[in-house]
């Protein structure tokens, strides 16, 4: 048996994928660039074991057994890697993060980054983040982003590809930024992202805001290699808005925010504007509010955000480094 075990951080997206090619619907060929940060505190660890004398694959997640539609997303990552490795045997999965799955943070992105790596480890494969990519996107398009640490650029592939392109803009000791989670409820998002992807084709706001990528992605890029928090901050917000406004106009709509949530962004924009604290928003898809900040500010925006009507918690994530192997195994 070989057993292998990794960790990797969550990562929030400053630049949104949102939006998946419409000739392969079960690959996440992301229609446009994303750009993310890595964090530190939001965190998976995951255990993997090729067990030639197990029966079927077995997965444990955060103490319960995974669900079937949990199960089948990991035998995505699973059966590629007995794929590439040629191997038969049956997987035991463990795997536990150290943030609470409910709380608004990705727990996806940070545990197909630990699976992928985990299960290529225990198969003896490549273990380079470009080797990885490929595997970690067959669970969350996300999860490629995790596989490095600092901030993170996500490239569509080109029309005749399917490889993922990733790569680090800057590390996480480049320039450190704070992530306050607004936690504005814990509650399971009606519609999973997988099927959002699908409908963001049903918007006509779609073209709209592919088309203003043009200029933000290079933006946000430029923002992070020089390290302009405000022009950074800025295309942030208004990239959030610009993936919310395609979700509220794709048929069906998709509504994510809560009262609490305009609550939360309508304070970041006054704490900036007429407190002058550096703090901007962005919102993945749901209700909790990522309120960026520098990391001397953090405690007192923090405090300012806490005390807000239905805000229920505020967690602290900082800027984390990429998936890495660990011998601390879980099983
Ligand atoms: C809104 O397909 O990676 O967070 O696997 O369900 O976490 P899950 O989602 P994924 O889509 C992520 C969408 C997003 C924006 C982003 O992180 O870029």
């Amino acid at each position: 048996m070989t057993k292998a075990t990794a960790r990797a951080g969550s990562n929030i997206a400053f630049i949104k994928y949102w939006g998946t090619r419409r000739d392969r619907p079960e690959l996440a060929l992301p229609l446009n660039p994303s750009i993310s940060m890595t964090l530190r505190e939001a965190r998976t660890t995951t255990t993997v074991a090729f067990d030639p004398d197990a029966a079927e694959d077995y997965c444990t997640l955060n103490g319960s057994a995974a669900t079937t539609e949990e199960l089948k997303r990991i035998q995505r990552v699973l059966g590629a890697v007995r794929r590439m490795a040629g191997i038969r045997a049956s997987a035991r999965v463990v795997s536990s993060n150290n943030f609470p799955t409910s709380a608004g943070i990705a727990s996806s992105a940070s545990g197909f980054a630990a699976l992928a790596l985990a299960a290529a480890r225990a198969a003896s494969l490549p273990c380079e983040p470009q080797d990885l990519a490929g595997l970690a996107i067959l669970g969350s398009g996300s999860a490629c982003r995790s596989l490095y640490g600092g901030y993170v650029l996500w490239e569509p592939p080109l029309p005749s590809r399917e490889d993922p392109s990733v790569r680090q803009l800057a590390s996480e000791s480049d320039w450190p930024l704070v992530d306050l989670v607004a936690i504005v409820s814990r509650e399971e998002k009606p519609v999973k992202s997988s099927l959002g992807h699908i409908l963001a084709w049903t918007s006509p706001f779609l073209e709209a805001r592919l088309a203003s990528l043009r200029t933000a992605v290079p933006k946000v890029e430029k923002a992070v290699l020089e390290r302009d928090f405000e022009a950074l901050g800025e295309a942030m917000e208004a990239d959030a808005l610009s993936m919310h406004a395609v979700m509220m106009t794709s048929r069906p709509a998709l509504l994510y925010w809560e009262p609490a949530t305009v609550g939360v962004m309508k304070r970041v924009r006054v704490l900036r504007e007429a407190g002058g604290l550096a703090c901007y928003f962005t919102i993945d898809a749901g209700p909790n509010v990522h309120v960026i900040t520098l990391p001397g500010l953090a405690p007192v925006v923090a405090q300012e955000i806490q005390n807000l009507e239905g805000v229920q918690e505020v967690l602290v994530c900082t800027t984390g480094e990429g998936a890495g192997l660990t011998e601390d195994h879980l099983f």
